[in-house]
């Protein structure tokens, strides 16, 4: 089993801590989403998108990454935000299984968040994600990679 984690994390790098933990512990390789474009995903057995979330989805870009994956393939997504009110992932999910691809879980937590009117009282979600959320994304992975 290998795979790999496309990951956009602008705000605080809240999401790359889920990343780089899990890569360090799996076989999983990771590229940003600048860089994704290049990268040959027909070598992985899964592909795994991660991501905060602004304004209720996936950042744009990862958004807009989603719609050029290809059918068939098996994909997991990882995602922080500051309140996890939930239906983060309800878009980028129409959009994969609309292309034929599966998706296999998501896993989220919160982030610390500074965005707009919440830098003005210090930001939400202080001092997340904790080291228990990472772990939780660990064994979340390892439970899929299991699976599949
Ligand atoms: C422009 C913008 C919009 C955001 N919108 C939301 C939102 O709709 N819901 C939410 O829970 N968090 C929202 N957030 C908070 C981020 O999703 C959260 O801080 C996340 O952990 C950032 O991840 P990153 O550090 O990996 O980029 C927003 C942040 C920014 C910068």
């Amino acid at each position: 089993m290998k795979s790999i984690i496309i990951y956009e994390s602008t705000h605080h790098g809240n999401t790359k801590k889920l990343v780089d933990v899990i890569a360090e512990r799996h076989n999983v390789d990771t590229a940003g989403i600048e860089n994704a474009g290049s990268v040959d995903l027909s070598g992985y057995d899964m592909v795994g998108l991660a991501a905060g979330i602004a304004f209720g989805k996936f950042y744009s870009r990862m958004e807009e990454f989603a719609a050029k994956i290809p059918s068939g393939s098996r994909v997991f997504l990882l995602y922080t935000c500051g309140n996890p009110s939930g239906g983060y992932v309800k878009s980028i999910t129409r959009t994969l299984e609309s292309n034929g691809v599966k998706v296999v879980g998501n896993y989220g937590c919160k982030g610390y968040d500074t965005y707009g009117p919440f830098k003005l009282i210090g930001g939400i979600a202080k001092g997340h994600p904790t080291e228990e959320e990472i772990l939780g994304a660990v064994s979340f992975y390892g439970k899929i990679s299991r699976e599949e």
